[in-house]
């Protein structure tokens, strides 16, 4: 046999394999394109015929044009299927198109900044034996000031810019402070919680205020409780909340109605050494409100104030993330501004 029709046959094997492995439209061009173009296989072997004698043409000549009719009705058969198949595939996927699907892999979800911080800060009270719990975001007046010694007329509830509610007697609460009296009617001791959650005030917004905002209350009750344990513990608390072991705390008197001694606890600035502009150059920074319970909190939950004593103290959520990330406005945390969201 002469070299070239062993040369054809090849070719044509190497087609019929690339032909069935072939499953687009693509490949298909690439298929025509290596075979049957003007560089293609065919073309080749054409050209080489043209060299060859006449008997060897008169041999070879009839194969060759053979594979090239062959090859051109098997590709063209190919593109038809290939075609068919694709608007089968087309017609499936319309009767089955669900308008509702969700695309969710496009935009992922993250856990807002308050969950994060919260959850962070729930877990340190869990660290240190504390039992996580929640009360009611309307709260009734019992609840929110008389029981923590603040009654009707007392200077104190103006400070509290209040949003009440057309039913008497009910209020969104303005601190969670209202979440420890839920607590001490259970009259169960030793006690230790912390409550976070969202608290309300009828006050103008700015950069620094908002009329909703997050607290996280901390109360813990026992016999012979001191104004020592409760440093010693808000500092442990804050220690691991900036993961920092060398924090430092100071206490400055203060007022709050349900507490007595009632002081506002500071921490050595955990963002500088020697002053910046979180902690304004004074190297402290105010983050909460403490004291002992006071006796009447006790008394108007039924606990004999002889016996028991606690401490408490509240801290605001958004004031620490503020901090924290150095987010300059307040009301970012309510906006639904995406931008500011996901980055967290
Ligand atoms: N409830 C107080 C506030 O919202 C904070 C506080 C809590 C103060 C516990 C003393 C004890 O400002």
């Amino acid at each position: 046999m002469i070299p070239i029709i062993a040369e054809i046959e090849q070719v044509k094997q190497s087609f019929i394999a690339a032909l069935d492995s072939a499953t687009t439209g693509k490949e298909l061009d690439e298929i025509r394109n290596a075979f049957m173009s003007r560089q293609g296989e065919i073309a080749r072997l054409m050209a080489l015929l043209k060299t060859l004698s006449l008997e060897e043409k008169r041999q070879a000549g009839p194969v060759l044009h053979e594979l090239r009719a062959y090859a051109e009705a098997a590709l063209d058969k190919k593109y038809q299927q290939n075609e068919q198949a694709g608007l089968q595939a087309l017609a499936c996927r319309e009767q089955s198109f669900d308008v509702t699907a969700l695309r969710y892999h496009d935009k992922r979800g993250s856990l807002h900044i308050y969950s994060q911080i919260i959850e962070k800060l729930e877990d340190i009270f869990i660290s240190m034996g504390y039992t996580v719990v929640e009360g009611p975001e309307v709260e009734t007046e019992f609840y929110n000031f008389d029981a923590l010694n603040i009654p009707k007329n007392h200077p104190a509830r103006d400070a509290h810019d209040t949003f009440w509610l057309t039913i008497p007697s009910l209020l969104l609460r303005t601190h969670t402070s209202a979440v420890q009296i839920h607590t001490l009617e259970k009259r169960e001791f030793p006690l230790a919680i912390c409550a976070p959650g969202r608290v309300y005030r009828n006050e103008a917004t700015d950069a620094s205020h908002n009329f909703m905002f997050t607290q996280i209350e901390g109360l813990f009750i026992d016999k012979n409780v001191s104004m020592a344990n409760l440093i010693a513990t808000v500092q442990t608390f804050l220690q691991a909340v900036f993961e920092k072991k060398d924090l430092k705390v100071r206490a400055r008197p203060s007022y709050f109605p349900f507490v007595e001694p009632g002081i506002e606890i500071d921490c050595s600035c955990p963002f500088c050494i020697a002053g910046c502009s979180i902690c304004k150059k004074t190297k402290w920074i105010e983050l909460m409100g403490a004291g002992l319970v006071h006796p009447n909190v006790l008394k108007s939950c039924g606990i004999d104030e002889q016996v028991y004593s606690g401490f408490a103290f509240g801290l605001g959520i958004d004031r620490l993330a503020m901090m924290k990330y150095g987010i300059n406005d307040i009301r970012l945390f309510q906006s639904p501004k995406i931008g500011f969201l996901e980055q967290f």
